[in-house]
């Protein structure tokens, strides 16, 4: 394991998170204003040989794993990762899993807050309910696939309601619903009073389910999982907010116009696309890329101080699933 991604904690950072375009075909508002956001110009973007550069160099250091945002996997392919993963809105994925995961695709995470057609516009500002349950059915009668997350950002007085429906998907279904913390990021009016904090979720579900327990978490896992005696499926809760998991963080950020990102919640970024086209060789790539890491912060500020003004959308950063 290379040294370069080591951070001044101890951290390895064995997981890298490559976002490959800043389009989306939703709106979600926690995630960018209604009117979109300015998008980064064409040839800012990495192109694909840029990005299998990176990727292949992260590899080398010791990256074991990637998750996109975007397609194109099949340049990952000859880079023997352990996984695989792709976070999507799902408002395609139906018509295209087959071929991601002839592709080498493993973990797929699909976001879907509310099980409401209504609701579905108001908080994505677009429709597509059906595409996105449908994309669902077709992830959960994959063979090819190690694994199916559905990700539910809750917000207060929204799909909060909904949380115990979203609980029964796991009965029958091999499905982990984790409820994600409502974060801030520029452009997203976070409110304090929106989040729902995870234990309150828990005690809630605890309320009906008496008999749930807490399960091991895989290693690094931005979720505490729970389980339910006789459901198939398991139960997530990412409490960014609440309860941050900042000392087991093992992962860096690639954002489509190129620059490595170390926290979600950091600022500082370091543009590799800019050195790559000046002709930086691998070895100076490498260095820039551990001064980056050795910049991390321990944890973030807390949600109060988060800093979302130098901030990016969350959009930008790429966390999210566009286009897909
Ligand atoms: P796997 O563990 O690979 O399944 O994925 P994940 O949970 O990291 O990724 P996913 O893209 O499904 O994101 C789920 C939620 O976790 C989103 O709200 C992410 O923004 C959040 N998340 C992912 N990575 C981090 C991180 O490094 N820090 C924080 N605070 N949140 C993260
Ligand atoms: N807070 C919490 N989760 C968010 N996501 C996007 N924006 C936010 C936010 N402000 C989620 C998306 C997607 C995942 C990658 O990040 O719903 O499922
Ligand atoms: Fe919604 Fe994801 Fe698109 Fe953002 S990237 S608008 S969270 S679907």
């Amino acid at each position: 394991f290379s040294p370069a991604l080591v951070d001044s904690f101890q951290r390895k950072h064995d997981y890298l998170r490559i976002s490959l375009t800043e389009r989306c075909n939703l709106r979600c508002f926690y995630c960018m204003p209604s009117e979109g956001v300015e998008l980064s110009p064409a040839s800012h973007i990495l192109t694909d040989d840029e990005v299998i550069r990176l990727a292949t160099l992260f590899v080398s250091s010791g990256v074991t794993k990637i998750r996109l945002t975007g397609g194109r996997l099949n340049e990952l392919r000859p880079l023997g990762l352990e996984s695989i993963g792709m976070t999507t809105n799902g408002l395609a994925l139906h018509r295209r899993l087959n071929s991601y995961v002839e592709n080498g695709l493993t973990h797929l995470n699909l976001s879907l807050d509310t099980l409401d057609p209504f609701k579905f516009e108001i908080m994505t500002r677009r429709p597509g309910h059906d595409a996105v349950l449908r994309s669902l059915d077709a992830a959960l009668n994959s063979p090819g696939l190690r694994s199916v997350k559905l990700n539910v950002v809750v917000i207060k007085g929204l799909n909060d309601s909904e949380v115990l429906d979203f609980v029964k998907l796991t009965a029958d279904r091999n499905i982990s619903v984790r409820f994600i913390e409502f974060m801030p990021f520029t452009g997203n009016k976070w409110d304090k009073a929106k989040m729902i904090p995870s234990s309150q979720l828990l005690d809630q579900i605890s309320r009906k389910y008496p008999n749930i327990t807490r399960a091991p978490d895989e290693l690094n896992d931005t979720a505490r999982s729970w389980r339910i005696p006789g459901h198939v499926g398991s139960i997530g809760f990412i409490s960014s907010m609440s309860d941050h998991f900042c000392s087991s963080c093992n992962r860096l950020r690639l954002t489509a116009d190129g620059q490595i990102k170390v926290c979600l919640f950091d600022a500082k970024e370091v543009s590799l696309r800019d050195e790559m086209r000046r002709g930086v060789s691998d070895a100076n790539l490498q260095d820039l890329i551990g001064q980056a890491v050795q910049g991390k912060q321990e944890k973030h500020a807390g949600m109060e101080d988060i800093n979302v003004t130098t901030n990016r959308p969350m959009i930008l950063i790429g966390d999210t699933q566009p286009r897909m």
